[in-house]
């Protein structure tokens, strides 16, 4: 079975539209353990729009099962995971007009900078790993710079999917994680997987790590409203 890291993002964004203190990502993290996740998942970007520093720190202590920092290759950034020292990083790519990581990292064309802050991260012990699209050309790259991890991309098959027309984009995620594997990496899959799409993913030989979070957080936002409402009306009843 696949693991699944959930990526508590989505519950920090609720917060930050009113800047209050509610929703708390680190109470969201530990209801998520104790519902079973295998890590969890926090994205620190450059614009703060929702996960915050003090948020990182928190998640470092508090978080039981594994700690998957996203993040960019960005210099702040980095200092800011070598000193908080997650179990894992995944590197990603990151443009401010983005609404959510929309691509994968082009290794091949950041190969440099990318080796700086992978040798970086791996010095302090972080497991690192690279969200790429499911290319052979990124594959490669991505052996060649000594990482022991992938994060395969499966937006384009959610999109897909929607449009009943995935068969093409699931095999070539198929024959990617296969060929990945052939050349030792360990791979994880993950974006825009939901409650319809992802039962293939996780059908795929070999899978590591599946890496959720809009789905989750959105259908938390549902299946949660009625007993909100209730303990509501309970209190004014009184
Ligand atoms: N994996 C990576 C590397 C991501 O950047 C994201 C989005 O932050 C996810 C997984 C989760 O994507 P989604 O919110 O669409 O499930």
């Amino acid at each position: 079975m696949a693991f699944l890291g959930v990526n508590i993002d989505h519950v920090a964004t609720l917060r930050q539209a009113r800047r209050e203190i509610d929703p708390d990502p680190i109470l969201a993290a530990s209801i998520c353990e104790q519902a079973g996740v295998h890590s969890i998942v926090a994205h620190l970007r450059e614009d703060r729009r929702h996960i915050q520093d003090v948020d990182i720190v928190l998640l470092r202590k508090s978080i039981k099962t594994k700690f998957n920092l996203e993040m960019s290759a960005a210099q702040d950034i980095v200092q800011m995971a070598l000193h908080i020292k997650p179990d894992q990083a995944t590197l990603v790519p990151e443009r401010r007009q983005e609404i959510t990581t929309e691509g994968g990292l082009d290794v091949a064309r950041h190969r440099k900078r990318l080796a700086k802050v992978c040798g970086q991260l791996q010095q302090k012990g972080i497991v690192v790993s690279l969200f790429i699209d499911p290319d052979k050309k990124q594959i490669e790259a991505a052996k060649a710079l000594g990482v022991l991890m992938i994060e395969l991309h499966t937006g384009a098959y959610a999109r897909a999917f929607v449009g009943r027309s995935e068969s093409k984009e699931l095999t070539k995620i198929k024959a990617m994680t296969a060929y990945a594997q052939k050349l030792g990496l360990i791979v994880n899959a993950g974006h825009g997987l939901n409650y319809q799409n992802t039962l293939a993913i996780s059908r795929i030989r070999g899978m590591e790590e599946l890496n959720i979070g809009h789905a989750i957080i959105a259908r938390a936002v549902l299946v949660g409203l009625k007993q909100a409402v209730q303990e509501m009306l309970q209190i004014i009843k009184k």
